[in-house]
């Protein structure tokens, strides 16, 4: 039997913090395997890289997902009792709900109430001398999630919420006090949804047909029961949260945007078939979700590799996205790559991988995508702004990695009545 490669440390935590979306495709490269054995928060971890590696991951009958989260991750990020932690049945049963919530009619109304957002926001943007786009999408993202979501918002709560929203997934991975202050932002937001869950089931507010509130509030579990109100909370956190999170990818786009300048004047143009290429090579090219997690769920073999029965292992996303066996030129941003690749459902993974009934790849793709091309849309030819100077290098360390400057754009203008829009 090979004996799967085992990297020489008592506890690599230290080394994945440090680089967390590079760790795990370096050292595959090193040992000339697809998977190493490893110690991660003092835990021996198998971690694993490409496609192959990740067709195995999904594999049903080798890993499962329950107790495979840290801690930490699920206190912050997760929540616990969600979709994200379900196995089988249990697990289809409930992803059904995501599916179901996503059908194109309701992504294109979150889009396009994402977009008058964008354009009330504008308004404000306009006055001021620098904006942050990172922070400044929080707002129009958590006020169009939060619409289209069902859950009312008063004017004076969007702060607050929208504080809650991001705390819980940029700073979860933080150490001392900003990882608190996430762990406080979960129990927070989820006193607030269970609240309004309860709400929902007692008919003291409106829930909108097809909204998340109003379907997670009904939704009945496989012996018929109601999700007790926290895990429905947990639930709808799982629609709210990641919505807002999209701005990473379209803080993202906005440095391709400003790197590749030729692809504007096309957007600007309306051509939508290379927007969808764009928005891909986007969630390929640039890091996000560095990895994700399982146990295994029977001891078996592979390329002669044993994997041990409870054993912890580790997807990684990014490195799969730059994989070579799956992409040419894997490290390079070419759109047009997508015209006649596509990746697959194990080369292609930034949300996961497999089939999204079935695995637990994301249910929020289409709604991802469809954000991110609004964004595109607006900063390409409903806006004109300059880029100053500033460091637009990205934070590999930070999770989720960002450029350093967060893309600060100055001097905005509408495009329609800016004199010197060219189009
Ligand atoms: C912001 C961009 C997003 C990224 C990078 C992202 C990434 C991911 C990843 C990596 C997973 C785990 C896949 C796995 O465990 O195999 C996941 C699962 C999930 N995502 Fe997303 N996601 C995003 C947006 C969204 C959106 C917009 C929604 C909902 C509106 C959403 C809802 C979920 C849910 C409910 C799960 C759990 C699925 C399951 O366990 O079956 N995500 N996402």
């Amino acid at each position: 039997m090979t004996k799967m490669p085992q990297e020489p440390t008592l506890d690599a935590t230290a080394q994945l913090l440090r680089d967390p979306y590079r760790y795990i495709a370096t050292r595959c490269r090193r040992f000339g395997a697809d998977a190493f054995r490893t110690r991660l928060l003092l835990r021996p971890t198998i971690c694993m890289s490409g496609p192959d590696a990740a067709a195995l991951f999904y594999d049903e009958a080798r890993f499962e997902r329950q107790g495979a989260m840290p801690e930490p991750v699920r206190a912050t990020l997760l929540g616990k009792g969600g979709v994200q932690g379900l196995d089988d049945e249990e697990h289809r049963h409930r992803k059904a709900l995501f599916v179901s919530l996503m059908t194109q009619d309701r992504v294109a109304a979150l889009g396009a109430r994402f977009g008058e957002e964008l354009a009330v926001a504008a308004t404000r943007w306009r006055s001021r001398s620098g904006i942050v786009l990172y922070d400044a999408l929080h707002e129009p993202l958590t006020r169009a999630v939060c619409a289209w979501a069902g859950v009312p918002l008063a004017e004076t709560e969007v702060r607050r919420r929208t504080r809650q929203l991001v705390a819980m997934f940029d700073a979860a991975a933080s150490i001392g006090p900003r990882h608190l202050r996430s762990r406080l932002a979960r129990r927070r937001a989820e006193r607030w949804l269970s609240r309004l869950i309860r709400d929902a089931r007692g008919g003291r507010i409106e829930t909108p047909l097809g909204s998340a509130l109003g379907e997670i509030a009904a939704h009945r579990d496989l012996r018929g029961q109601p999700l007790p109100p926290r895990i429905a909370a947990v639930e709808l956190l799982n629609v709210l949260r990641p919505t807002v999170a999209v701005a990473v990818f379209i803080t993202f786009a906005a440095h391709a945007l400003h790197l590749h300048p030729e692809l504007r004047v096309r957007f600007r143009a309306g051509d939508d078939t290379d927007l969808d290429a764009f928005v891909q090579e986007v969630r390929r090219f640039y890091p996000f979700f560095p990895a994700v997690a399982a146990r295994v769920r029977a001891a078996f073999t592979w390329r002669g590799m044993h994997f041990p029965k409870g054993r912890r292992a580790m997807l990684d996303l990014f490195g799969t996205d730059r994989d070579a066996r799956t992409w040419s030129e894997p490290h390079e941003f070419r759109p047009e790559r997508f015209q006649d690749e596509d990746g697959g459902a194990f080369g292609f993974i930034p949300q996961g991988g497999g089939e999204v009934r079935i695995h637990h790849r994301c249910p929020g793709e289409p709604v991802t995508t469809e954000l991110m091309k609004v964004a595109v849309r607006f900063l390409s030819a409903k806006i004109i702004y300059d880029v100053p100077e500033q460091d637009l290098g990205i934070a590999w360390s930070r999770l989720p990695a960002l450029p350093h400057s967060r893309m600060i754009i100055r001097d905005v203008r509408t495009a329609a009545t800016d004199p010197r829009h060219i189009l």
